[in-house]
C-alpha cells in the first residue's frame, strides 16, 4: 500500500465502512497478534491497528519498560506514550483511519492511559483493561468528553483496587466520561471483560 513508512512492527486489518477502528494494545510478553481475535469479538466489523511493543524484558515485548514490576520510569512511560501516539497518527493517515478507540490489556492498558494523560486528541476513547497508574502528575489535556472504560480485577494480585480507582478517577477529572468497573477475576481476561468491552462499544460509538 502507498503512503508514509510505519516504524512499529504491526498489523492491520481493514473493517467495514461505519465501525470505529480499534487500537489492540497487548500486554507483557504478547505481540501484535495477540489481541486480534478479541478485537473481532468485540466489535465485529472494525478496522483493528494492532502494534508490537518495541521494548524487550527478558525477550518479552513490552509498550515501555519499567524499573521493577509495578515501579515505573515516567520520563520512558511518557516518551514511549509519545512515539505511540505519533504511530497512530501515521497509521491514520496510511490507512485513511478515523480516531481509534484503545483498547488496551495490563501493560497495553497502561500505555494507552498514558496517551490519554499525554496526547488524547489521537484517540477517540479507551478501554483499559487491568491498568494503573503509571504517571502521578494529573493528565496534561482535558479529555473532552472522551468514554474510558476501566475494567479491573477484584483479585487482581498485581493491581490494588485503590490504585485502579485513582487512575479512573484522575481521566474523569480530566475531562473523561470514565466508567469503572470491578469484574470478579484476576490479572488475566475474563469473558466478563469481553461483554463489558462490547456493550460499552455498541453503546459509545454504535456503527
Ligand atoms: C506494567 O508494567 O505495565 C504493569 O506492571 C503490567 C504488566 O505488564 O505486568
Amino acid at each position: 500500500m502507498d503512503g508514509p513508512a510505519l516504524d512499529s512492527t504491526h498489523r492491520y486489518e481493514p473493517g467495514e465502512a461505519g465501525w470505529t477502528p480499534l487500537l489492540l494494545l497487548h500486554g507483557t510478553g504478547g505481540d501484535e497478534n495477540d489481541l486480534l481475535p478479541l478485537g473481532r469479538m468485540v466489535a465485529p466489523g472494525a478496522p483493528l491497528l494492532s502494534p508490537r511493543g518495541k521494548v524487550l524484558e527478558g525477550g518479552m515485548p513490552r509498550f515501555f519498560s519499567r524499573l521493577a514490576e509495578g515501579v515505573f520510569d515516567e520520563a520512558e512511560v511518557a516518551a514511549r506514550a509519545d512515539e505511540l501516539a505519533d504511530f497512530i497518527e501515521a497509521a491514520r493517515d496510511r490507512y485513511g483511519l478515523a480516531s481509534p478507540v484503545a483498547l488496551g490489556f495490563s501493560n497495553g492498558a497502561n500505555i494507552a492511559a498514558a496517551i490519554l494523560y499525554r496526547r488524547p486528541r489521537v484517540l477517540a476513547g479507551a478501554i483499559l483493561i487491568r491498568a494503573m497508574v503509571t504517571l502521578e502528575a494529573a493528565p496534561r489535556e482535558p479529555l473532552d468528553g472522551r468514554p474510558v472504560l476501566v475494567l479491573s480485577g477484584a483479585s487482581d494480585p498485581l493491581i490494588p483496587a485503590e490504585n485502579a480507582g485513582r487512575l479512573a478517577d484522575a481521566l474523569e477529572r480530566a475531562g473523561g466520561r470514565v466508567s469503572h468497573r470491578t469484574l470478579p477475576a484476576g490479572h488475566g481476561l475474563t469473558q466478563g471483560d469481553v461483554a463489558t468491552a462490547r456493550d460499552f462499544l455498541a453503546a459509545e460509538f454504535p456503527n
